[in-house]
């Protein structure tokens, strides 16, 4: 049976003092024991949020890594073993907005996917279609190949530490959330794909969804077969609300 994993990626949000109300917060929520719960604040709060949490189910998770795994002469990124060592275990790799946004391939994320294992942090693999795609009858076709991507540098057995979310880029922040079938439609697909070079580890994958995850639609989501939970993002800066979220994951 894969644990539930819920996991709330706070984006480019933040002051300290916001982050510090955050963590007050989410202290105060009653989660289910039988939940993974993550948290992806910016980098430049990774610190405050790891001693915030301290001594918490928390895990603390970092949105990116550098495509080399070992601190060096890379001015501007951190690397996975930096994020290791201030006590984050996960790293979001392939975001579509980094993908989108600054121009991230599949090349440089499965590089980044590899860093972040080799310095011991879980990377969750972001996935997903843009509204174009999607009409043009194009979203399994361009999952497959963004997973390919990694499986065909890395194998297929680095999954057995990742995690993979699929985050239809046309529901990200827009309040437009999949339905639970078009979701499952795509989690079915990802989980096929892997079964297929490796049938148990495609069994113990977890794979979350994320695009406009709200408390009043995550239990629904979460009820699919094949969504073990979800990657958050504007719902998971209101901890009552994300907390929320937690708990319609758990059993
Ligand atoms: P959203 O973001 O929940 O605000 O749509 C999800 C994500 O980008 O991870």
């Amino acid at each position: 049976m894969r644990r539930p994993m819920v996991a709330g990626n706070w984006k480019m949000h933040g002051t300290r003092a916001s982050v510090a109300e955050l963590i007050n917060g989410l202290a105060q929520q009653q989660i289910s024991a039988d939940v993974d719960v993550a948290v992806f604040p910016s980098t430049l709060h990774v610190l405050q949020v790891v001693s915030g949490l301290a001594g918490s189910d928390f895990a603390v998770g970092a949105q990116d890594c550098a495509i080399d795994p070992q601190q060096g002469a890379l001015t501007g990124e951190v690397a996975a073993s930096q994020l290791h060592d201030a006590h984050c275990s996960l790293v979001l790799v392939g975001h579509s907005e980094r993908r989108s946004v600054l121009g991230e391939t599949d090349q440089v994320v499965t590089r980044k996917f590899a860093a972040a294992q080799s310095s011991g942090l879980t990377p969750v693999l972001c996935v997903g279609e843009t509204l174009a795609q999607r009409e043009a009858g194009q979203t399994l076709e361009v999952v497959a190949a963004q997973l390919s991507a990694v499986i065909d540098v890395l194998g297929v057995e680095v999954f057995a530490q990742a995690v993979i979310a699929y985050e239809p880029v046309w529901a990200i922040g827009t309040g437009l959330t999949a339905s639970p079938e078009q979701a499952q439609d795509v989690h079915a697909a990802i989980r096929a794909q892997l079964a297929a070079k490796s049938p148990e580890l495609a069994g113990q994958v977890r794979i979350l969804y994320g695009g406009s995850v709200k408390a009043a639609s995550a239990a629904e989501l979460f009820g699919m077969p094949d969504i073990d939970g979800g990657l958050v993002g504007g719902a998971s800066l209101n901890a009552d609300e994300f907390g929320a979220i937690c708990r319609a994951a758990g059993s």
